[in-house]
């Protein structure tokens, strides 16, 4: 297995309060992983610092990228190494167009490449292309056409936080088939979900608890321990329970 991504002991504080807590994972080349975790797990965290948006970047400990630190580096030069993110809650952009924000990443501007890209999330492109990604657009269409522009970018590495909330039953195995397409094209693939459907279409997958990885392996092993021990309690980790314990 070929590494991709090593997170060495990465902390993280925010608002004074560490949200990531010395989490160590590798993540590998043409692999579709998962991360699992309770809501407030620090999931959405681990992945705006490893994408390096503002305020996530006075890091502890080491990300390296095919070998490379990501340290220091902002979110361009990051994006420009191939990591992406498809958001949690994708932004509105007042204005931009959609064909703009699917090509704008592309050297070639080729129209067919977004029509093709919108296609494969189930957006038909004579009704999309031209519309703006702003309030008229739903949650779910925004992800939809931020999981288009990924597919058109092909990059080394998507991380896709939560990709099935706000996205309708329908819609949900277009999105798994668009993350089979990127996998075929060599993309490593990062699900950030809670949900056991999404795990379900991983290959291999990380139990995240207080911050840090608690345990990882198949999603057979992974999703026993979260259905049954993660999801009851809440919370795996050991010092963490042991804190709650002592705080009783
Ligand atoms: N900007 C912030 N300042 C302070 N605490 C935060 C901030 N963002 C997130 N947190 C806290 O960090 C924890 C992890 O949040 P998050 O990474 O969003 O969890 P998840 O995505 O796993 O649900 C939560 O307790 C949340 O309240
Ligand atoms: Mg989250």
């Amino acid at each position: 297995m070929n590494v991709l991504m090593e997170v060495k002991n990465l902390s993280l504080e925010l608002g004074g309060k560490k949200i990531l807590n010395g989490l160590s994972m590798e993540l590998w080349e043409s692999h579709v992983h998962a991360i699992v975790g309770t809501n407030g797990a620090g999931k959405s965290t681990l992945a705006n610092t490893i994408m390096g948006l503002s305020g996530y970047r006075e890091f502890e400990g080491e990300i390296l990228f095919r070998g490379e630190s990501l340290r220091g580096k902002d979110i361009n030069d990051r994006a420009g190494m191939g990591i992406t993110l498809g958001w949690q809650e994708p932004a509105r952009y007042e204005g931009l167009k959609v064909i703009d924000f699917v090509l704008a990443p592309l050297i070639d501007k080729d129209r067919s490449a977004a029509e093709q890209a919108l296609l494969t999330v189930g957006l038909k492109p004579e009704e999309y292309l031209y519309r703006a990604i702003d309030k008229t657009l739903s949650g779910g269409e925004r992800k939809k056409v931020e999981l288009a522009s990924i597919l058109a970018m092909k990059p080394k590495l998507a991380f896709l936080d939560e990709p099935d909330s706000g996205i309708d039953i329908e819609s949900i195995e277009r999105i798994f088939r668009a993350v089979k397409i990127l996998k075929e094209h060599g993309t490593t693939v990062v699900f950030i979900t809670h949900s056991l459907a999404v795990l379900k279409q991983a290959d291999h997958a990380f139990l995240l608890c207080g911050g840090r990885i608690v345990d990882k392996g198949s999603v057979k092993h992974i999703r026993r321990y979260f259905e049954e021990e993660c999801m009851p309690c809440e919370c795996r980790d050991p010092d963490i329970r042991r804190g709650r314990n002592e705080a009783k």
